[in-house]
């Protein structure tokens, strides 16, 4: 139930009685400025170390969501925290002087998550580690199974961190970035022109190949980071990739909409949300609309939108769009086929629908014109039915085509900010998804750090406020054949911003194998007392593979790269069994050990056993 008005902001301070939704007769500005507020103060909230939903969070450490269980998104992702930290990048440098020792701390954290050896690698020698999509919240490696590695972190927190580097320089601490910030920076960049062409997992974690929103990201970040390594007067190898990333970037194009993830075998049809969220993440106020960086107002991207929208009107896959009109906004989700959760609206991708709408506009609006094209036709026909293909309308006075695109396309946005609006309880939380039938209840994970990012960067869009331009002046040209390419990278730790000395690993890899009889649901880990076994935490523990597995041998192995230093250790380590229906893990009965050499050793070959101990039971659900 909601009561009609409870709510008053006085002097800044959000005043609100618990009420089920935000009542509808709040307008739409009164709404967006308190929940603004929220939002800010949600992201800040859900970052270590003193942010007040997150404790245990290291300093610098955006926490994904306070949610630790169904679903547990207790850890920091590479690509949630970098595309949070562009915003509050862009909110300090807007004037929230506040905002700086957040950041500040975010290099910090940054600079040592990057020496972390993980599941992907380590930074030394080949940067691979620096692929690794999440970290524990106290900053160490995290072992489960996951989609990895993914690709767009390094592009993303590459951007986040040279917005930041940008405006130093502006203010006089050219030396502070040259020597704390690029650091950190060029490890990225190494990456992203060493890797962008290799295949990774998607922004949603799930297919394996090459996605739209990774490649977009790490064009922009080789482009800025080559203008930054100018002004530094340092070099960047990995920068000169960029026409080819581009390259690559418009192969994406389908002749109808960009298909999110090639080089895969999802098997989907490829529209997706991967493809809104690229073109905000590359928004630039001055670019041309036929600039191949993609941007909100191109003509393919505007037909891609249209596209991308439309596939959600449909009332039998989002029941709470049913009896919205064909031109206004509605509920959008990540893609068609999502059954996460049985696939359902995202605050993030409803909210990012409005902030790509009100770019397009800002882009027509700084041009003065907007040219209409055959592809991009479709779109503009909702907003202005007389549109014509092939046409220029200039800004002329406030009867032109113009002006009546630019208002209809302002009130397209705002209806997508009102579907939020809707759905948005009146503690002004946002999950991560609400549901796509009615009553349209938020669900999965509370207070995401993505979602409220989401909102503060869409508000500051609507209020004509725009990031700084990060592409050059001159126009882009996409080279005529696109080429594989890579450049071999070079890294090392950021010390000078906090990370660690680290050195090559010198690991000794050992095959672990048991024979354990299993009923279908249930899996075996390897556990044991060194970090890269887990540290004894099942969480943490190395998944094993029953690839080999059959009724006379079940077999589970792991073939696990260990790092027990120069000289050799005696490891300690058990099976454990993950049991279905979310019961508790089945330990084995002993203790096994397995004598490593250090590193430059022969490998070895941890015992070949027997599970020691009772078997697991199906939980039956
Ligand atoms: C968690 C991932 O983060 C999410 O993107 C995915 O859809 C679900 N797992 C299901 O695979
Ligand atoms: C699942 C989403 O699919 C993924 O993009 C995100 O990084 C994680 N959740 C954490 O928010």
């Amino acid at each position: 139930m909601f009561r009609a008005s409870s709510v008053l902001l006085l002097a800044g301070v959000w005043v609100g009685s618990t009420v089920a939704e935000w009542p509808q007769g709040v307008p739409l500005g009164e709404f967006i400025l308190q929940e603004r507020e929220i939002a800010l103060q949600g992201v800040l909230d859900n970052i270590g170390p003193s942010g007040t939903k997150v404790p245990g969070a290291a300093a610098g450490i955006v926490i994904a969501s306070p949610s630790k269980e169904n679903p547990d998104y207790f850890y920091t992702w590479t690509r949630d925290a970098s595309l949070t930290f562009k915003t509050i990048v862009d909110e300090f440098v807007d004037g929230n002087a506040d905002l700086q020792p957040y950041i500040d701390d975010f290099v910090r954290a940054q600079a040592i998550l990057q020496t972390v050896s993980n599941p992907s690698g380590t930074l030394l020698p080949s940067g691979t580690g620096l692929g690794e999509p999440k970290y524990k919240a106290d900053g160490t490696r995290f072992n489960g199974n996951w989609g990895r590695p993914q690709r767009d972190g390094p592009a993303l927190r590459a951007t986040a961190l040279i917005g930041y580097a940008n405006w130093l320089i502006q203010h006089g601490e050219t030396e502070r970035v040259k020597t704390v910030i690029w650091p950190v920076i060029a490890n990225d960049l190494s990456y992203v022109g060493q890797y962008w062409n290799s295949t990774g997992f998607d922004l949603w974690e799930e297919v394996m190949g090459s996605s739209f929103f990774t490649t977009q990201a790490q064009y922009r970040s080789l482009v800025e980071g080559g203008a930054l390594a100018g002004t530094l007067g340092v070099p960047c190898t990995a920068c000169s990739e960029a026409p080819q990333v581009l390259c690559l970037l418009q192969t994406y194009w389908n002749g109808k909409y960009f298909t999110a993830n090639i080089n895969d075998n999802s098997g989907r049809g490829g529209v997706d949300a991967n493809t809104i969220l690229g073109p905000i993440a590359a928004f630039d106020l001055q670019a041309a609309c036929d600039s191949p960086s993609l941007q909100p107002c191109h003509s393919r991207v505007l037909a891609n939108f249209k596209v991308f929208v439309d596939t959600f009107r449909n009332s039998s896959l989002y029941p709470i769009n049913a009896g919205i009109s064909s031109t206004d906004g509605i509920a959008v989700g990540r893609y068609p086929e999502d059954f996460y959760l049985n696939g359902n609206p995202w605050y993030l991708i409803t909210l990012g629908a409005a902030e790509f709408l009100y770019d397009a506009v800002a882009q027509w609006t700084t041009q003065g014109s907007i040219t209409i094209t055959p592809t991009s036709l479709p779109f503009y026909l909702d907003l202005y039915p007389n549109a014509t293909a092939n046409g220029t309308y200039k800004r002329c006075n406030e009867i032109s085509p113009f002006h009546t695109i630019v208002t209809a396309a302002t009130a397209y946005a705002d209806s997508f900010v009102s579907v939020a609006q809707r759905y948005t309880p009146s503690t002004g939380s946002l999950a991560e998804q609400f549901l796509k039938s009615p009553p349209g209840t938020p669900l999965s994970a509370a207070a995401l750090t993505w979602s409220f990012a989401s909102f503060v960067s869409m508000s500051a869009r609507r209020t004509g406020r725009f990031p700084p331009s990060w592409l050059p002046s001159f126009s882009l040209t996409v080279p005529p054949t696109c080429t594989a390419s890579s450049a071999t990278g070079t890294y090392s730790p950021a010390t000078a911003a906090g990370a660690p000395e680290v050195t090559v690993p010198c690991t000794t890899t050992v095959r672990f194998e048991v024979n354990a009889t299993t009923y279908y649901g249930e899996n075996v880990y390897v556990v044991g007392n060194i970090t890269d076994l887990g540290d004894w935490d099942p969480e943490n523990a190395q998944t094993m593979r029953s690839d080999r597995y059959t009724e006379e041998w079940p077999l589970w192995h792991a073939e696990v790269p260990l790092d027990v230093g120069p000289d050799g250790a005696i490891v300690a380590y058990k099976y454990i069994r993950q049991q279905d229906c979310g019961q508790a893990w089945v330990w084995e009965e002993r203790n096994r050990t397995v004598v490593v050499p250090g590193c430059g050793g022969e490998g070895v070959i941890g015992e070949e056993g027997v599970w020691v101990g009772k078997g697991g039971v199906s939980g039956g659900c």
